[in-house]
């Protein structure tokens, strides 16, 4: 108490010397004012640098190291599991040892499993079999992935009107049988005549939503179209699904991927897309509408990736858990230059959460 009050009369007595010795220029009560806005100044930004020290200073917790306490705490504190599949369920060889008894674990201790994919390609039937033979009890319900998404948001959203998709034909083809009126536009190839690629580009009737996925027949024709839609009909809705800025083919060999693509047409319309694929704000917010979930902290998001799994967590404002089973190593996480991509939790694999319910069960007894 004594040196708190020496401390801040001593503050006093330094701002009155220093007003003092500034007397020939600006007068003494000036002075105590300029001080005073000065502080005001400069509040805001020592509030912002001590709370980002604080936040690079954070490590994740370990799943397994936490008490049995903190485990009973951590674990009533989501209802939903939101997990990448690449990297935690499987990799691009096998299966991952365990990995399915820790989500079969989870389900079991009465947690709701949604699987994110950006990958609408396969159909529901793939999927079943791939988890059964991960062992996973798995139910398509289960599975969310951007041609899901957009039909669910459509839904939702009571959309009507016509829709030019950009996309394989599986995923052009779902959209007609959800019972949405999609544009008829065969891929095709141009002579190098204006008049034939003007026909293509600038079609008279509006449509009301232009969505942009993974085409293997992209073409410069298909996104000057596209672009003609959405500059001349500003209510023309912009929808995205995958949009990863690469996709990795093989170790060491990758190919452009439909982000890139999309870049250019947001770039050229100045337009922000619905983003309905991993890893979109919108995205998320369908999720808790489907799963009905009331608050975003009640999702626990795992993935193997900084960037695309914590980093949709974080952004969805979900509590993240990184899985050291696919393409995040201990030095990376280490290294990681962007702090905010520090998950909460910090796991070595799924098969983790056998232990962990071992552990809370035998507890309760
Ligand atoms: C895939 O997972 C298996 C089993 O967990 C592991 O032995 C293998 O090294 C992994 N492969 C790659 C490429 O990460
Ligand atoms: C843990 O115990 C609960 C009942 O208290 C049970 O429902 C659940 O299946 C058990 N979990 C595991 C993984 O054994
Ligand atoms: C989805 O993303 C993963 C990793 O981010 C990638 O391996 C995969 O090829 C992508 N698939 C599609 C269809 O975009
Ligand atoms: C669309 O929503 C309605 C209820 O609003 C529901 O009955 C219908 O099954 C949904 N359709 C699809 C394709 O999800
Ligand atoms: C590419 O376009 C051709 C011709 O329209 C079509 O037959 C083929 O199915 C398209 N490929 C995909 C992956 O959609
Ligand atoms: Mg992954």
């Amino acid at each position: 108490m004594d040196s708190c009050f020496c401390s801040s009369y001593r503050k006093i007595t330094s701002v009155h010397s220093f007003c003092t010795s500034f007397k020939m220029f600006f007068s003494y009560r000036n002075c105590i004012i300029m001080l005073f806005f000065a502080l005001l100044l400069v509040l805001p930004f020592a509030i912002v640098v001590t709370q980002r020290a604080k936040f690079s200073s954070k490590t994740p917790r370990k799943l397994l190291d936490m008490t049995k306490d903190e485990k009973l705490k951590f674990l009533n504190s989501f209802d939903l599991v939101l997990s990448d599949l690449d990297g935690v369920l499987w990799n691009q060889s096998e299966d991952i040892r365990g990995a399915g008894d820790g989500f079969n674990a989870l389900k079991l201790g009465g947690k709701k499993v949604a699987f994110v994919t950006n990958n609408s390609v396969r159909s529901p039937k793939d999927y079943v079999s791939r988890f059964h033979a991960a062992g996973v009890d798995f139910n398509p319900e289960e599975m969310v992935h951007p041609l899901k998404s957009i039909i669910d948001y459509l839904n939702i959203t009571k959309f009507e009107g016509r829709i030019y998709c950009i996309a394989n034909e599986l995923f052009k083809n779902s959209l007609k049988e959800a019972g949405y009126d999609v544009i008829e536009d065969p891929s095709k190839l141009f002579t190098e005549s204006f008049s034939e690629l003007g026909k293509y580009i600038f079609d008279k009737e509006k449509p009301s939503a232009v969505i942009v996925d993974v085409d293997f027949n992209f073409s410069g024709a298909k996104f000057m179209r596209a672009h003609q839609y959405l500059t001349r009909y500003p209510d023309c809705k912009y929808i995205v699904g995958a949009s990863d800025k690469i996709l990795p083919i093989r170790p060491g060999v990758e190919v452009l991927g439909p982000g890139r693509f999309q870049d250019i047409l947001t770039q050229a319309t100045n337009r922000t897309p619905i983003a309905l694929g991993k890893p979109g704000l919108e995205l998320s917010e369908l999720v808790l509408q489907k799963f009905d979930i009331s608050e975003s902290s009640r999702v626990l998001m795992i993935g193997d990736m900084l960037e695309q799994d914590i980093g949709f967590g974080k952004n969805s404002n979900f509590q993240t858990l990184l899985v050291m089973t696919g393409g995040t190593k201990d030095h990376d996480l280490e290294d990681a230059a962007n702090r905010e991509l520090i998950p909460d939790f910090v796991t070595t694999g799924m098969v983790d959460f056998v232990d962990f319910f071992a552990e809370i069960n035998s507890s309760k007894i």
